[in-house]
């Protein structure tokens, strides 16, 4: 099959200098949906018509199996299709996909492929109470016999609930030599696909249609307003999936997915939280309210407190975490791990049992296991033009409030005295401190407040 995505339309009422197409829902381009949904129909051609805002429709979404089809200027629909006339393969239909109807199900539009076979028009209709704006679908005697545009329709025309979704199916060969017939003598002066139906009936192909498993899978997004309604569908139907699954959530209107979270059994989530890229939660993992965890997988049993961020962390099992906690990209925790409110942790690795309860910073270091950082303690990681390591190895107890400047080592073992800036390695076993030494002066007075 040949799939044709028409992304060509302006979208003037976004109001954005970013292509329509472009926009976000769940953090992916609504191009970028309706391309993951072609693809699970394995097309053989797979080819994108774009327009307005140019070229950064191919260069961000440019891929191996994608082609690209410029129309400029943009003439209508059917002339949209005509763009990618040299591309489609006659052996096999063409489906028509719209760029900003990004929540079509595969399963819709395999029931219109079937419906259609290799040599019937397909359409995708829906029965809308309300069609004002939509192509009628004109039917006598039962059979589709035509499409007619709100502006061009007869008042009795206008009654008409079933209307057209613009997704179509198509016989190639015969697709082509309808649009070549195409004319733009009509209220809009545009070249309408919709007219093909006309032409089918009568050449005698039969057309026939299918209606999708929900309305909103023919939403499309003309506008800010259309494009967070869509959103919130779109992330309520990802919340019922969760709960389904049986994933518990304190409630399904407040969290947000954008990408793809995979949730093991008895996993919890509070109100407020963002997961963004791929993460994944293991079984009896608890995340509490309001945090924010991109490209992270969290191990079983962990419990994540408030107000945590999470990016491109590992986090192993039966950690806490937070509330307030930060892991920074190229954290990994072992298990048991716990990290406390005001701590980040970046590019370090914290082996098993280890804490780090309060107002701390973990850079490029190599925590080892049963480690106990202290309050307030840093790794000094920065001299303002490299970066280096700290390593602190098993056992090691960190006193509060202590400066590590790396490169630098803690020996298995070892403690450091609370408020130690450590400029050279600490031997294992061993207290180190650096403080100055603490004097009492005696006979000393309180300055007092001198009268005028
Ligand atoms: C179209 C259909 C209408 C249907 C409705 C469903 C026609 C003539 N009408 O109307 O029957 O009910 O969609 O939403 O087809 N596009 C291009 N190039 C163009 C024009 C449009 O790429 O020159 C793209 C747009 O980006 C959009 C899609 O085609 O993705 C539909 O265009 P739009 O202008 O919204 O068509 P409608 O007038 O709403
Ligand atoms: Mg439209």
């Amino acid at each position: 099959m040949n799939i044709v995505i028409l992304a060509a339309g302006m979208g003037k009422r976004m109001q954005s200098a970013l292509p329509k197409v472009l926009h976000p829902l769940a953090g992916k381009p609504l191009l970028s949906h309706v391309i993951d949904t072609a693809r699970q129909l394995s097309p053989t051609r797979l080819c994108v018509i774009y327009g307005h805002g140019g070229e950064q429709v191919p260069q961000l979404l440019q891929a191996h199996d994608l082609s690209f089809a410029k129309q400029e200027p943009q003439l209508g629909t059917g002339h949209a299709v005509m763009q990618a006339v040299p591309q489609l393969d006659d052996h096999t239909p063409t489906l028509i996909l719209y760029g900003d109807v990004p929540l079509t199900t595969a399963t819709s539009l395999q029931r219109l492929l079937d419906s259609a076979g290799q040599d019937k028009l397909g359409i995708l209709t829906v029965n809308l109470g309300n069609p004002t704006g939509y192509g009628r679908i004109v039917r006598e005697k039962g059979a589709i016999t035509r499409i007619v545009e709100q502006k061009d329709a007869q008042p009795a025309e206008l009654e008409i609930n079933e209307i057209n979704t613009g997704i179509m199916v198509a016989p190639t060969a015969a697709l082509k030599q309808w649009l070549a017939r195409l004319s733009n003598n009509n209220a809009q002066g545009e070249y309408y696909l919709t007219d093909i139906v006309a032409s089918a009936v009568a050449a005698g192909v039969a057309v026939v249609s299918a209606q999708p498993d929900h309305e909103w899978e023919t939403h499309g997004v003309n506008s800010k307003v259309q494009l967070a309604e869509l959103e919130r569908i779109h992330q309520r139907n990802l919340a019922h999936a969760l709960l389904e699954q049986g994933v518990t959530l304190a409630d399904p209107a407040r969290i947000d997915i954008r990408g793809t979270l995979t949730c093991g059994r008895d996993v919890s989530i509070d109100v407020g939280c963002v997961f963004e890229g791929d993460v994944s939660l293991a079984d009896g993992v608890r995340i509490d309210a309001n945090c924010v965890i991109h490209n992270t997988s969290i191990g079983a049993r962990s419990h994540i407190r408030p107000y945590s961020h999470f990016e491109n962390a590992v986090v192993g099992a039966e950690c806490i975490i937070g509330p307030y906690a930060r892991l920074r990209p190229g954290t990994v925790l072992a298990e048991d791990v716990h990290i406390g409110n005001f701590v980040e942790v970046k590019n370090s690795e914290i082996a098993a049992h280890s804490k780090a309860n309060h107002l701390t910073y973990v850079g490029d270091s190599t925590v080892g296991s049963r480690v106990n950082i202290g309050a307030g303690t840093i790794t000094c990681n920065y001299d303002g033009v490299n970066k280096s390591r700290t390593i602190i190895e098993d056992d090691v107890f960190v006193g509060s409030a202590t400066q590590l400047i790396a490169p630098i080592r803690v020996g298995k073992g070892a403690t450091l005295g609370a408020g130690t800036t450590l400029t050279k390695d600490a031997p294992a076993d061993k207290l180190t401190v650096s403080r100055a030494k603490q004097i009492t002066v005696d006979n000393w007075q309180r300055p007092v407040k001198i009268k005028k």
